[in-house]
Order: C-alpha cells, then structure tokens, then sequence
C-alpha cells in the first residue's frame, strides 16, 4: 500500500467510523484541533489509561497530579518561553503566507542558521530567494514568533496564555508533592492534560496540532550519580509503550540532538522517532534537564525548590530527568499501525488490529434478526456483559456487513445470536483477526471472553 494512500484511507476510515473528525467543520474548519468521536473517545482514552496504569499506578516511585491549564505569567519568564519559545519566522508580503526562516535558507543555501535572525534576512533578501507558495521575492525581515496562545485573566494585568506544555504545572507542585507524599529521590511527578502552541503550520492529520494532549513525567534524580543508566531504562520504557500501541520494532528510531543544538541546561535529549506514513518523525522525546527548572522557579517564585535528604543531611536542587509523550502521536501510532487491508476470497476487508486493550469496543452483539425473538435476549446479553467489557449492541443490515463494520474499528469479538441460540443455549463468536467462529454456550460466555482478551 502507497503510503500518502494509507494516511488517506485512515483519515477517511476515522471520519467514517465515528472516530476522529475535523474541529469545528460545519464552519469550514478550525485548523489544528479535532474533535474525537463516539470510538476515538474510547481510543484515545484507553491509551491515557494505558500510559497512567503503566508509568502511575504500576510503580512505587511515581505519583501523578493534574495540574491547571491557566499557570502564572512569572511561570513562562522562569521557564524561558516567554522570551524563547517559538520559530523565527519570515512573512511572504505578496501572497501573506508564513515560513520557518530556517527552512527556506536551508532549502535554498543548504546552511543551517537557525537562531541566527539577521544573517539568514541578509541572505534571504540579499539572495532574493523566491517564495514556495507564490514563486515572489518580497520578504519582510525575519522575527521571532512566540507560540504561546494569550488571553486575558480578571484581576490580573498581565498577558495569561494557555500553557505550551504540561510540565511547568509540575515543577511548580515539587515542594507540595514532597510536604504531602514523602517521596524519597529518585521519583517522578506524572501528569496528563492538554497544550496548546499556535502552530505556524499545523498539518499531517492529528500530527501537529494547536491544541493536544501531552503525558509527561518529570523524574528527579540525584545530581551526583550515574545519570546515564536511568537515561537508558526510561528510553526502553518509552519503546516499550510504543510498542504497546503497536509499533514495530523497525518503526522506530533513535534521534540524539547534536551538542550544538541542546539547550543550554540539558546534558543529552533523545526524540524517539516513528516511522509514519509521511517519514521518521518525532514520537516522544527524553531529556535531562539539570537543575535549570527547580532552580529557576525558586529564583522567580517564593519558594525554595531542594530537596532534604533525611539520612545525610543535605539539601540539594535534585536534577529532572523528563520522559514526554504526546498523546495524539501515540494514536496515530496505533491507527497507522492498526489498519490492514485483506483479500478474503473475492474481497477486500479493512481491519484496523488495535492490541486488544486499547479497542475502542470490546464485543459486539448482533442479533442475527431484528425481530424480538432474538433482538431481546441478545440485549439482555449486552446487559449482563456490560458491566465487564465496553459492548456495542448492532442489529442494522446483514451480518456480513456488520462483521466489516466491526473490522473496521478494530473489534475483537463479535457474538452472533441465532434461531438455534434459542435452542442450543450457544453463540457464535467471531475473532476479528483470524474470522474463525466458535459456538460457545452461553453460561460460559463471560469467562471465554475475560480469558480471550486478558
Ligand atoms: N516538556 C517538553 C516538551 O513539551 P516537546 O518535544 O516540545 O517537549 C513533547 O513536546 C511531545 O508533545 C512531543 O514528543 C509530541 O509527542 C507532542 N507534541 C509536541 N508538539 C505537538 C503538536 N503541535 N501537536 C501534537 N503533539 C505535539
């Protein structure tokens, strides 16, 4: 399958199937946000629970929180975004399209200049290098564009902006975090929430976004010890959650920033790339981070952010490792990786092979007719099972067709209730990925099912 064409067909599969579809369309569109369906609700929450159950719940040494959207302006001077967060930018004059400057000299020239703003205006005007979109060379200089989205707070003077990332609202709880949970060093603060960056060009489906979803977790390590073992260990951890989506080994990659490019705090940080339908791309990504977060937020906050190590006596400013995750990347990962084309018999089927955990719907019941002989015990099903698995009752059109339907967003069973289940006290079962069907009594139902997709 041509890869644009996978892309297509998911993005078309996702409309179709009730699970992801453009924000705001009826109003032509809101670019950058989407709104999860009735199934992509289910997906998406899935893989956060995933994620919370595998990095929170499962390990003595995290703790999670869910911090607010809104943060303090004085946190974005501390944290370095209000002044540096974002591309700098060269504006077309002719057709108002808006480029990353760095790419259209690098495109150009082949040099990277990035972060050097009057020499690439010098080269870009000097060089008259014409516009991708309108093919004109009438550029305004280059400037720096700040992602954060601004709005306004009552009470507060300054510029409040909804936040570009989640981890500021967990630095700023370490000193709660360690009044309240006794947490011993090494541990980390995790967290779930939404973030918002306004995007010079959002695109690549759920890709890039304007408003997302990050799980990140700020994990605090002496200053003095071995960093590099623990850096390892969370990278496995990241692969293995993207394996868990359904990654293959082969689709993902290793991406270590070169020194000349790392902030100046951070020792090393790796994005861990996915092989997407449109190329390598960042997945999630690891850093260490020094001392420079608690540091700077003690400086700028009323607060001193140490640690106080009860057995030496010290008191330190530990180090943040920070492990980042994006949450629609990973449902991208598990969409692309899911969907499957299969020739059976004359035709074509399209079956999206979520990992069991993160379908959206568990079994499907199905009556075999519409009529209330069987359309009421097979409720009566749905009823008792609902309770244990996430069930969808469907009685339109044949079962052939439902079959596909249910392919088609990933269900692992589907069970049949015929004119012998009256008799027979029986189901048909139907596994999605190999399509065999078994008879299975229906006392036993319950169990057969908690077993198969344990
Ligand atoms: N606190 C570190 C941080 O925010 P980042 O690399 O800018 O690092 C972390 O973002 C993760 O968030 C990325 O690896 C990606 O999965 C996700 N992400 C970042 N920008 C995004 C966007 N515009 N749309 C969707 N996901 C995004």
């Amino acid at each position: 399958m041509e890869k644009e064409n996978k892309m297509e067909k998911i993005v078309s599969l996702c409309k179709r199937r009730g699970l992801i579809f453009q924000g705001s369309e009826i109003y032509g569109g809101l670019g950058g946000t989407y709104t999860y369906g009735p199934l992509g609700v289910e997906l998406k929450n899935n893989i956060k629970q995933l994620w919370w159950k595998k990095f929170v719940q499962d390990r003595m040494d995290m703790v999670g929180i869910d911090g607010p959207i809104l943060l303090h302006p004085t946190l974005w001077k501390a944290s370095g975004h209000a002044e540096g967060f974002g591309d700098a930018m060269v504006d077309c004059k002719e057709c108002k399209k808006r480029f990353r400057a760095d790419h259209i000299v690098e495109d150009a020239t082949g040099q990277d200049l990035e972060g050097k703003n009057e020499e690439m205006t010098k080269i870009i005007h000097g060089e008259k290098i014409p516009c991708p979109n309108c093919g004109k060379s009438n550029w305004t200089d280059v400037r720096d564009f700040n992602m954060m989205f601004k709005t306004q707070m009552n009470g507060i003077e300054e510029e409040v902006f909804l936040r570009p990332e989640t981890a500021g609202a967990i630095f700023i709880e370490f000193k709660n975090i360690m009044d309240s949970m006794r947490m011993k060093l090494p541990f980390g603060i995790a967290q779930i929430g939404k973030a918002f960056r306004n995007e010079i060009v959002a695109g690549n489906f759920i890709f890039r976004l304007r408003e997302f979803e990050q799980m990140e977790i700020e994990y605090l390590i002496r200053p003095d010890i071995d960093w590099e073992p623990l850096f390892e260990t969370w990278l496995k951890e990241q692969e293995d959650f993207a394996r868990e989506l359904g990654a293959k080994d082969e689709d993902l990659r290793r991406l270590e920033h070169p020194k000349e490019k790392l902030s100046h705090y951070s020792k090393k940080t790796i994005d861990i790339e996915y092989n997407f339908p449109f190329g390598f791309k960042e997945l999630f990504g690891l850093a260490h981070r020094g001392n420079f977060d608690l540091t700077q937020h003690t400086e700028f906050g009323n607060e001193k952010l140490e640690y106080f190590d009860q057995e030496t006596g010290e008191r330190f400013i530990p180090h943040i490792l920070e492990p980042t995750f994006g949450v629609e990347r990973s449902l991208l990962v598990a969409l692309v990786a899911a969907y499957t084309e299969e020739q059976v018999g004359e035709e074509e089927r399209v079956v999206m092979k979520f990992p069991k955990k993160l379908a959206p719907i568990k079994v499907a019941f199905l009556p075999l007719s519409k009529k209330e002989e069987l359309s009421k015990p097979t409720k009566e099903l749905f009823n008792q099972m609902k309770d244990k698995f996430v069930c969808q009752y469907d009685e339109t059109q044949s079962i052939g067709k439902r079959y596909r339907r249910q392919d088609e967003i990933g269900t692992p069973y589907c069970i049949t209730f015929d004119f012998d289940s009256l008799e027979d006290n029986a189901v048909t079962v139907r596994d999605r990925d190999t399509m065999e069907q078994e008879r299975i009594k229906i006392e036993e139902l319950e169990n057969y099912l908690i077993g198969k997709l344990k």
